[in-house]
């Protein structure tokens, strides 16, 4: 995989647009199998996770394939259950298959989900939810193998916790399942509400997606349809923080101001100025640098982990302290260690990353080990003076289309090199 060559030091201005959410073109890619026909996603980004996902709907006997921007995807007639170990390895979102094929097949076998190594990531809560419907599970050191041979019947489920994968699980279950399913203590995610938003078009009987309790009534069959995706919510925050760490006057176009609510929150206690000069669009200037500021992640609407380690790296070039209490994934702060190669003064204890802001850090090699580590790396070296190297990139491109290209616009210097 290419290395990324940064030049830092550099204020960003000018205009980018919002690529679609990755985390919503996921799991939609993976309902399209629950349809008749032949679903359209449209203006879905080139992400490696969407290659991933297109090679695991092809090798399961779907069609998936690119029409320009948009992705078409059509079950097949000789679908099969086995999703090769080398597709569900390599990313988290293979676990959003488990339901597609069960429903296709009436079984799935599937290796535990590989993805970033940002925790534990168990799926106890799919497999509980999945067993509550009727399905019968076996689970084995490197594979669960899933069973439907009577169908899946409605239950009252209650999470434990709100698992954005395992909400998502259950509500494409739920939509076909016999009869009604009553899901307590659900994720609240903007992508939850459009995966609700795509499954509804299809003919899916969901309320209240959004909140704490979905109710759903199974239907016999789903109509494939065309669905645009919404915004990615945490690309927006990767270019606001790193204006916020950059300094630089940047409007990002096509966002939704209110999936961003924590975030900007955020960026206003750090000193940015914001404003809104028409729908759909945002504008941030920062014109000092940044102003120390506490965060703690949570569940949405609370400020998104993902945007924790991009928090962070602004947080690099404030004046004073900042800390950021991360709630969901134990090992969230792997790039610390990395920031201190740019001679920033950072450390991680319980779960809490603690940075000392400094002016003058300066570029140095760095290795990406996480998709939002690795964006926050981006930021980090963009902020220092000279040139920096980051390694790793794979992670990065899991997420993002071209992230050289995406700050490239706004003037950053930096681009790839084989
Ligand atoms: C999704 C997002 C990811 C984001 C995360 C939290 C996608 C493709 N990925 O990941 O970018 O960081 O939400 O907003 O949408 N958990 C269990 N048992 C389960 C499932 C989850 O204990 O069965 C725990 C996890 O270990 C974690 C927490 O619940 O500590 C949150 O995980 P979850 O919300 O499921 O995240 P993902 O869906 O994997």
């Amino acid at each position: 995989m290419a290395e990324l060559i940064v030049t830092g030091g550099r204020r960003l201005e000018g205009s980018v647009r919002i690529p679609r959410s990755k985390n919503s073109v996921l799991p939609i890619l993976a309902a399209a199998l629950l349809c008749e026909g032949e679903s359209r996603i449209c203006d879905v980004p080139c992400l490696s996770d969407v290659d991933t996902s297109l090679a695991l709907l092809n090798a399961v006997g779907a069609c998936a394939c690119r029409e320009g921007t948009d992705v078409l995807v059509c079950a097949g007639d000789q679908m099969q259950p086995s999703v090769p170990d080398s597709l569900s390895g390599a990313m988290r979102s293979s676990v959003y298959y488990i339901v597609p094929l069960l429903y296709r097949c009436g079984e799935a076998h599937i290796s535990f989900p590989g993805g970033c190594r940002i925790g534990a990531r168990p799926i106890n809560l799919h497999i509980e939810g999945l067993r509550a419907m009727g399905a019968e599970i076996e689970t084995h050191p490197n594979t669960i193998i899933c069973r439907a041979p009577k169908g899946l019947h409605g239950a009252n489920f209650c999470l434990s916790f709100p698992s954005v994968g395992a909400t998502e699980t259950l509500m494409m279950a739920a939509a076909f399942a016999k009869g009604r399913t009553v899901l307590c203590g659900c994720a609240k995610e903007p992508e939850i509400t459009d995966l609700a938003r795509f499954l509804r078009r299809c003919g899916a009987r969901i309320q209240g997606a959004g909140g704490t309790c979905m109710t759903i009534d199974g239907v016999e069959r789903l109509k494939a349809v065309a669905h645009t995706p919404i915004p990615d919510r945490i690309t927006a925050a990767t270019v606001l923080f790193g204006v916020a760490a950059c300094g630089g006057d940047v409007t990002l176009t096509g966002v939704r101001y209110s999936h961003l609510n924590a975030v900007l929150h955020t960026l206003s206690a750090m000193g940015a100025e914001l404003c809104r000069p028409e729908l759909g669009v945002l504008r941030i200037r920062m014109e000092k640098r940044p102003d120390a500021a506490f965060v703690t992640t949570g569940v949405y609407p609370e400020f998104p982990t993902d945007a924790g380690p991009l928090f962070a790296a602004a947080a690099l070039q404030a004046t004073g302290e900042s800390m950021i209490r991360e709630t969901i994934f134990e090992n969230r702060f792997a790039c610390a260690a990395e920031f201190c190669r740019l001679g920033a003064e950072a450390h991680v204890q319980n779960s809490r990353l603690y940075i000392n802001g400094v002016s003058g850090l300066k570029g140095g090699l760095l290795a990406s080990q996480d998709l939002r580590g690795g964006a926050a790396l981006v930021i980090a070296a963009l902020a220092a003076q000279g040139k920096s190297r980051i390694t790793g990139t794979e992670y990065i491109a899991r997420g993002y289309e071209d992230i050289a290209q995406l700050f490239g616009r706004i003037g950053a210097e930096l681009y790839w090199e084989k």
